[in-house]
C-alpha cells in the first residue's frame, strides 16, 4: 500500500519581482482552487513547507496568515491547519493569473477582511450610513423605466454638473460639466485617457516612488513609465527632462505624493507646466487625497495653473466616500471633449446609474462637503493619536515623516533593517504594513513601512497596536 501524495507546491521564484511569500500565498490559493487542495484537507505545516520550498519560515508563515485572513484556512491547534472545510469548492473566485513575464512588483494585496493599518481605506466608522440609506431609498423609488435603460457614457448630468461645482469651490478647478468624464476609478480614468491620447511605446513620466497600480497599468497598455525622482519639492522636474525630454506625459500627484506626501513645491509646478507646454505633453494629476491637508487649507489643484491645456485632472471617491463606490472622474481640457466623448463611447457602458444619482444627491443637499470637513478634522486627530502611540511605544527603532497631509504614516527603520521583511512579518501577526521598497524602482536607501492611521478611532487602540508591532521590529 501506498501512502497518500501529498500535493506538490512548486517552489517560489526568487528572481521574479513578486515577494516571495506572494508567490507561496498564490501557489496555495491556486491549489485550493483547482481541488488540488479540498475543504477539510490539511495543508502542510509550516515547517515542512519550508524545508520543501527552501524558504525563510517568516515567508510561509505570511502566506498562511493572508490566507486565514482571507478565509481559506483555518488554524485547528494541535490537529494542524486546514483548508476551511465549508469552503464552496465549485464556486471558488477565479485567481487573477500573473502576466508570463512579471513585470513589476505587486506590493498590496487586499485581504476581505480589513486589517489593522490597512492602507487606502477612509475611516469606515465614520460615513454617515443613515443618511447615504435615506438618499439611497429616495433615488431608487425615483427611478422611471427610462432610468432602466443604459447611462449615459460620460457620466449622469446632475452627477456632473455637482463635481464641477464641488471642484471649483474645493480644489480651484475650473471646468463645465461636459468636461468631466465618470468612471469606475483611477485606473479606469488613466486607462480612458491613455487610450485617448497615447500610443504603443509612449514614455510616460511617473513619480518614484510612486503608486505601483499606475506603474502595472501604464506597462500594460504597452507604454514606457520612466521613474523620475521625488525629493522634498516634489517630482524633480530637471530629472525628468534629462530621463526622458520628450516624453508624451507624466503622471503626478502633486498635493500629497504618493506616497512620501510631500507637496509639489510652486517653481516645480510652473516648471512642469511648462515643460508640458513646450512639448505639447500631458499632464495627469492624480488627486486621490488633496482634500485631507491638516496642516493649512488644501493647496489649489495643479490644473488651476494650466492656461494651456495640458492637465487632465483625476479624481475619485474612494478617500472621500468609500472604495466599493467605484466612483471616479477625469476633467479633460475642453479642446479634448469630444476625443474622449469618442473613446469613451468605444470603451465603456458607462457608470452605474443609481449609485451616480445617489451620489448627486449627496453633493447637492450639503452631505458631501459637511463629510469632507468632519473627516478632515477626525483625521488630524488620528493621526495625532497614531504619530504620538507609535513614538512613545517604538521609541529610536523608527521616525516617523512629517507630512502636510495624507492618509497614511511612513515609519522609516532606523538601522539599515528590511522593510520587506518587516511587512512580511506584520502581515504573519495580522498587521497591514507595505514595504516602501515595494514602490520604489531601483534600490531605497532609507526603507520605511507605510500604514494607515484613518480606522484606529482612539489612542488606546493606537497603544494596543503599537505595542503589537514592537516585538516584530527586534
Ligand atoms: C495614488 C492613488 N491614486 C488613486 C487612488 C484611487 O484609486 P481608485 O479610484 O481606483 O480607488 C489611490 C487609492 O488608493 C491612490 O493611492
Amino acid at each position: 500500500m501506498t501512502a497518500p501524495q501529498r500535493p506538490t507546491i512548486p517552489a517560489p521564484d526568487p528572481q521574479a519581482a513578486e515577494p516571495l511569500y506572494r508567490q507561496v500565498y498564490q501557489r496555495l490559493r491556486d491549489a485550493i482552487a483547482k481541488g488540488v487542495l479540498k475543504p477539510g484537507d490539511r495543508i502542510p505545516s509550516a515547517r515542512a513547507l519550508m524545508a520543501e520550498l527552501g524558504v525563510a519560515r517568516g515567508t510561509i508563515e505570511s502566506a498562511y496568515s493572508l490566507l486565514a485572513a482571507e478565509g481559506f484556512i483555518q488554524a485547528r491547534g494541535q490537529a494542524g491547519t486546514i483548508v476551511a472545510p465549508d469552503l464552496p469548492s465549485q464556486h471558488m473566485p477565479a485567481v487573477l493569473v500573473p502576466p508570463a513575464k512579471a513585470v513589476t512588483a505587486a506590493p498590496s494585496f487586499r485581504p476581505e477582511t480589513t486589517l489593522p493599518f490597512q492602507m487606502g481605506l477612509p475611516a469606515l466608522d465614520a460615513f454617515p450610513r443613515k443618511i447615504w440609506a435615506r438618499l439611497g431609498a429616495r433615488c431608487v423609488r425615483a427611478m422611471q423605466p427610462a432610468d432602466m435603460a443604459h447611462p449615459p457614457v460620460a457620466g449622469l448630468p446632475s452627477l456632473r454638473a455637482e463635481i464641477a461645482a464641488y471642484l471649483h469651490v474645493a480644489r480651484g478647478v475650473r471646468c463645465s460639466p461636459s468636461q468631466i468624464f465618470v468612471t469606475s476609478g483611477y485606473r479606469h480614468s488613466l486607462a480612458l485617457l491613455a487610450q485617448s491620447l497615447l500610443q504603443r511605446g509612449d514614455r510616460v513620466w511617473m513619480e518614484n516612488p510612486g503608486y505601483p497600480p499606475t506603474r502595472e497599468l501604464l506597462t500594460r497598455l504597452l507604454l514606457k513609465p520612466v521613474p523620475v525622482p521625488v525629493d522634498a519639492d516634489g517630482l524633480d522636474v530637471a530629472q525628468g527632462q534629462r530621463a526622458a525630454p520628450r516624453a508624451r506625459a507624466a503622471v503626478v500627484t502633486p498635493a500629497h505624493q504618493s506616497p512620501l506626501g510631500v507637496s509639489l513645491s510652486l517653481p516645480r509646478r510652473l516648471a512642469l507646466l511648462d515643460w508640458a507646454k513646450r512639448q505639447e505633453a500631458w499632464i495627469v494629476e492624480d488627486d486621490y487625497d488633496g482634500e485631507y491637508r491638516y496642516v493649512s487649507r488644501p493647496l489649489p489643484a495643479l490644473q488651476s495653473l494650466d492656461r494651456d491645456g495640458r492637465v487632465l485632472y483625476a479624481g475619485t471617491f474612494s478617500k472621500v466616500l468609500f472604495p466599493s463606490i467605484r466612483l471616479a472622474y477625469v476633467v479633460v481640457p475642453e479642446a479634448l471633449v469630444d476625443r474622449f466623448e469618442r473613446t469613451a463611447e468605444i470603451i465603456t457602458g458607462g457608470s452605474p446609474q443609481l449609485t451616480q444619482a445617489i451620489v448627486g444627491a449627496f453633493i447637492a443637499e450639503g452631505h458631501f462637503a459637511r463629510h469632507i470637513q468632519r473627516t478632515r478634522k477626525l483625521y488630524a486627530e488620528r493621526r495625532a493619536q497614531a504619530v504620538a502611540a507609535l513614538e512613545q511605544v517604538l521609541g529610536r527603532s523608527i521616525r516617523i515623516d512629517e507630512q502636510p497631509g495624507g492618509m497614511h504614516l511612513i515609519l522609516r527603520l532606523q538601522g539599515r533593517r528590511s522593510d520587506r521583511k518587516l511587512v512580511e512579518r506584520m502581515l504573519a501577526a495580522g498587521l497591514y504594513g507595505e514595504a516602501l521598497s515595494d514602490w520604489t524602482q531601483g534600490r531605497v536607501s532609507d526603507p520605511a513601512v507605510l500604514v494607515a492611521f484613518t480606522n484606529i478611532a482612539s489612542s488606546r487602540d493606537a497603544t494596543q497596536l503599537a505595542r503589537r508591532l514592537q516585538p516584530l521590529m527586534a
